[in-house]
């Protein structure tokens, strides 16, 4: 299925900036990315466009995910859920590193090429280069009929909608959600049982009304972000499902308000950048109520041990943060889906307390298509 774009839906409809519609639209963005694809009655999804039938599903060995910036860290998220869902070895790297390491192309790898605008030049030169290798290569893609689009063998169109801000939001979003479809799809051609295929099917239906829930905590997240504004560096934390949304949240930060940000894995903390913290260093944590619970907990205790300001990210309020945004809690291996979107607000009003050029960061472009 194919979803026209409305000409008005280019408007700023009454937001002051492209980045805060876009960053609104999230529900209905999601639910587009949804709408005709959950089939109930196999506890999976169809996807019309994808171009791979079941047998080749069942043979392919590893996935391998590429993409650059926003729609890496997304093929991250997608590769977890498609190890987690599909049991199938999965990974996401930088398209422009791996066209250049001479990659060993493996005929039973699915390759996976991701991108908001379908023109990024180092993607579709990997595609290219895959191709001409033989590989069997699928994008996951927001523009309709764009270059990557046409140059993969299929894939799963991501139903964003027209993305204006060059920083990525709502394309982000749908398009690890578009990945869980995809992981689902994988799933239920392998091992995933009946129930799971439901338990996911029941919770990627909650979505819509929970990013709703998360987006009316805006006003609380931009007095956070008031804060935040005058820090020097902020360091953004995670583990597993949390490290691509920190890894996403630090590049959404420096991209629109320029304050230095790192991401890093919870539990590399303690072999390095526990150095840096500081109170003039805060610190964002992504807590799911997961099995790593008590593991982040401990992580938040390493930081408040140094005088470290922490803002928690979590499914319930966290006694050792200074602040918690609390999310929805949904199926675990969509966390990263809902945990993303209160941080594209804190970015987006601690860019507005500094008074950046939002929709147009300095020296970025919103495509980039060229070498
Ligand atoms: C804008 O700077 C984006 N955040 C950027 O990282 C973008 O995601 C990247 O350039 C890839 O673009 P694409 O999704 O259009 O391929």
């Amino acid at each position: 299925t194919t979803v026209e774009w409305e000409a008005e839906s280019y408007d700023m409809g009454g937001h002051d900036t492209y980045m805060h519609k876009e960053i609104a639209e999230q529900a209905d963005a999601v639910d587009r990315v949804l709408r005709g694809r959950i089939d109930d009655r196999f506890a999976t999804v169809r996807l019309g466009g994808l171009n791979l039938d079941a047998r080749e599903a069942r043979t392919m060995r590893r996935v391998k995910i590429l993409g650059c910036g926003s729609a890496y860290h997304a093929g991250q998220i997608g590769a977890q859920l498609i190890e987690e869902l599909a049991r199938i070895p999965a990974d996401a790297e930088p398209a422009s590193e791996f066209r250049y390491r001479n990659a060993v192309v493996d005929p039973d790898t699915l390759y996976i090429a991701v991108s908001q605008s379908g023109e990024t030049y180092d993607t579709l030169a990997a595609v290219q280069e895959l191709k001409r290798k033989g590989a069997r290569v699928l994008g996951v893609v927001n523009v309709v009929g764009s270059a990557i689009a046409r140059e993969t063998d299929g894939g799963v169109y991501v139903h964003a909608g027209p993305e204006v801000c060059v920083v990525s939001t709502k394309c982000f979003t749908n398009t690890a959600v578009a990945f869980a479809l995809l992981a689902l799809h994988l799933g239920r051609i392998r091992d995933l049982s009946v129930s799971d295929g439901k338990r996911i099917i029941e919770g990627l239906r909650k979505l819509p009304a929970q990013i709703a829930e998360v987006l009316a905590d805006e006003p609380r997240i931009a007095k956070l972000a008031a804060d935040f504004a005058d820090a020097k560096s902020m360091m953004f934390v995670g583990r597993v499902r949390g490290y691509p949304v920190a890894k996403e949240a630090s590049l959404k930060l420096k991209e629109v308000s320029y304050i230095h940000a790192e991401a890093y894995p919870a539990s590399e903390l303690k072999h390095g950048p526990l150095a840096l913290i500081e109170p003039a260093t805060p610190t964002v944590a992504i807590i799911p109520d997961d099995d790593l619970l008590e593991k982040n907990r401990a992580t938040l205790e390493e930081i408040k041990a140094r005088s470290g300001r922490i803002l928690a990210v979590a499914h319930s309020e966290q006694e050792k943060a200074d602040d918690t945004i609390v999310v929805p809690r949904n199926e675990p291996e969509l966390d990263p889906v809902l945990m993303g979107i209160p941080l594209q607000l804190l970015a987006y009003h601690t860019a507005l307390a500094l008074g950046r050029d939002i929709d147009k960061p300095r020296n970025l472009a919103k495509s980039v298509t060229v070498e």
